[in-house]
């Protein structure tokens, strides 16, 4: 089979790209489209229908895009805004929240789950939700971390800043005495060397990145055209020259292509 299958990604900003890197890595017939919602980082406090509304325009311009299967890569939107774009939009779309869960209840041994996330996340209940509906006796203690997004969009994922809100934040966890963390925002598995430090190797750490993409790469295999030729895209509402900076920094051995920023109607 020749071509590519064209997968939409998007975030409030640098933090989906722990996503697309994941893709990157394992859906070698994906070509990324990626749109970094950078207008309006960080999404953590934003309300419901603020967040669905941005969700819905950006999963509009991805299918304009051409994109085959949407990944949202936000747990902001995922928690709040999936139930609604799977009923509106006729491609698959694969959240990050039902993945993150699975993978961290197959690590716990003494059945104590940490999430840690945005407040809007946090505040959704959605994790806490997931892991009921599973119908399992798991205790899921979330923590909102609503420093950690604006430090991560500034590249400062090694600073003492980071390690002083680590403590902080994951203090109360510790006390609950959680074994697992799931990282429950896209921008955190770029702190995980601060988090392991605080934490110790002892809390095994659920990036659910991993387990989205097994999930993508189901969809993607059932796909039938192959008809993509293009590059990988990325699209931002704000700064190109920042994100890329920044994301290239995080990303490490990846290196970001040309990033494009648009306008959309964002009807507000
Ligand atoms: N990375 C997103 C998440 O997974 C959004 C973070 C934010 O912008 O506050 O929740």
């Amino acid at each position: 089979m020749t071509g590519y299958c064209p997968i939409g990604v998007f975030d409030s900003g640098v933090g989906g790209l722990t996503v697309a890197r994941e893709i990157l890595k394992r859906v070698p017939e994906g070509k990324i489209i990626y749109f970094g919602d950078t207008a309006h980082v960080p999404y953590g406090g934003r309300s419901s229908k603020e967040l669905i509304n941005f969700a819905d325009k950006i999963c509009q311009f991805l299918l304009e895009q051409g994109a085959e299967v949407i990944v949202d890569a936000c747990n902001s939107t995922s928690a709040v805004a999936l139930d609604f774009l799977q009923r509106k939009y006729p491609v698959p779309i694969i959240g990050v929240i039902e993945p993150g869960v699975a993978a961290a209840v197959s690590r716990t041994k003494n059945g104590r789950i940490g999430v840690i996330a945005t407040e809007a996340t946090i505040n959704s209940g959605a994790h806490k939700k997931a892991v009921e509906k599973l119908g399992l006796d798991i205790t899921v203690i979330g923590q909102a971390c609503p420093l950690f997004v604006p430090l991560v969009e500034e590249g400062k994922v090694q600073s003492w800043e980071a390690l002083e809100a680590a403590q902080k934040y994951l203090k109360p966890l510790q006390q609950a005495d959680i074994d697992t963390l799931i990282l429950g925002c896209t921008h955190y598995p770029f702190l995980v060397p601060v988090l392991q430090k605080v934490l110790g190797p002892h809390v095994v750490l659920v990036d659910p990145a991993v387990e989205t993409v097994c999930c993508l790469q189901k969809v993607v295999e059932e796909l039938p055209n192959r008809n993509w030729t293009g590059p990988h895209k990325y699209f931002v509402s704000g700064d190109p020259a920042a994100f890329k900076r920044v994301g290239s920094m995080l990303l490490e051995t990846y290196s970001l292509p040309e990033v494009e920023k648009v306008v959309l109607d964002w009807g507000d």
